[in-house]
């Protein structure tokens, strides 16, 4: 699985993002250590704050199919599913990120003009807090 296919998976998934109150879409696709990739959308609610995003709706996913390592995400989001900036992923997320993976952990932004930005866990949440 290359860093290119990755964030293709990640758009690919940001089509079927629920996002009518932002109609903001992102996708995320989150490699394990294992070899399998799994995808996730945002999923807004009605009542706002159940609103849950790509990158742990693809973390849930995972974990609840016995997953606990992981190597890579790839994250793309944006207005109307066009990617046409960099989405980093938000603090909530990367808190998340740091609850099941080490400090080498990659985060790969895409971007619709085939830019990849690829960071690692603790550049993005430096001096963070874990058990
Ligand atoms: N969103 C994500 O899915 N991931 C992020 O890291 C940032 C924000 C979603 C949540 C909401 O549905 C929309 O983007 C606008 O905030």
């Amino acid at each position: 699985m290359t860093d290119t296919e990755l964030v293709s998976l990640a758009r690919a998934v940001m089509a079927r993002a629920y996002a009518p109150y932002s109609g903001f879409q992102v996708g995320a696709a989150l490699l394990a250590v294992s070899g399998r990739v799994y995808l996730g959308c945002n999923m807004e609610s009605a009542s706002y704050s159940p609103t849950i995003c790509a990158e742990r709706t693809a973390f849930a996913k995972a974990v609840s199919e016995g997953e606990r390592a992981f190597a890579t995400i790839a994250v793309v989001g944006g207005r109307n599913g066009v990617d046409s900036d960099f989405c980093p992923p938000c603090g909530v997320c990367r808190q998340v990120m740091r609850e099941f993976c080490p400090d080498d952990f990659r985060i790969l932004l895409g971007r619709a003009d085939g830019a990849i930005r690829v960071f690692t866990l603790a550049q993005l949440l430096p001096e963070s807090f874990s058990l």
